[in-house]
């Protein structure tokens, strides 16, 4: 599940951040805002399972050596992302459906709308986006750096546990 959501999130941040950009050939925008759209909304039923399996299982305590001030920074920003991962797709999806813009994936299956046209809505969605994704950005710096450090420098342990049979 982690790695699933991370290749997912790993793609979408850059197609949202190039498909935003003015000046970019129409095609190439129209393209990337139907992988953005469609993945993410596909993303949605994965974060709810990871986030159940998560609730209803605890992970095995960290290793002795990891200071306390860092198990406290690894679960504030392991919450922030649990967080992030809701708030991201839905605020996406509230933006798109409230601006009265296709999803085509759920269009296709004959899904209806669930919100009506409501551009303050709409508005008031896109800006929480943009600001949860700027977070997003900058925990996941310090998510993956940390997770390198512990690969790379103290090879403590805490990689295999996202990554089983590379100890
Ligand atoms: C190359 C990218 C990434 C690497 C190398 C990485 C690595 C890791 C590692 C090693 C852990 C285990 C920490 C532990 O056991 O305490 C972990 C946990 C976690 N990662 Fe990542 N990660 C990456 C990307 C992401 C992304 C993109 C997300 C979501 C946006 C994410 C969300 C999480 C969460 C929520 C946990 C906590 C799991 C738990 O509940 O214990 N990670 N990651
Ligand atoms: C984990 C899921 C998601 C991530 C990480 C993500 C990330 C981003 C990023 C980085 C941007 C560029 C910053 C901005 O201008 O807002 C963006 C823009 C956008 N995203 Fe997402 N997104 C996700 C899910 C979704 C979903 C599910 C939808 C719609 C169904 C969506 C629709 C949009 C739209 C329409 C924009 C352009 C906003 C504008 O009008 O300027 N996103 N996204």
């Amino acid at each position: 599940m982690h790695w699933i959501t991370a290749a997912a999130v790993l793609t979408m941040i850059p197609a949202g951040l190039v498909m935003t950009q003015e000046g970019l050939a129409r095609p190439v925008q129209d393209a990337l805002f139907l992988f953005h759209k469609n993945l993410g909304t596909l993303l949605i039923p994965v974060i709810l399972v990871r986030l159940a399996y998560r609730l209803t299982h605890r992970p095995p305590p960290l290793p002795e050596t990891v200071p306390a001030w860092q198990r406290r920074a690894a679960a504030v920003s392991h919450v922030m992302l649990y967080v992030l991962l809701v708030v991201m797709p839905l605020s996406g999806f509230v933006r798109v459906r409230a601006g009265g813009y296709p999803i085509e994936l759920l269009d296709r299956l004959g899904f209806g709308p669930w919100i009506g046209k409501t551009p303050k809505l709409a508005d008031a969605a896109q800006a929480l986006h943009a600001t949860a994704a700027f977070l997003l950005i900058a925990v996941l710096a310090i998510h993956i750096g940390a997770a390198l450090q512990h690969a790379l420098i103290r090879r403590d342990g805490v990689w295999s546990r996202m990554w089983p049979g590379r100890g």
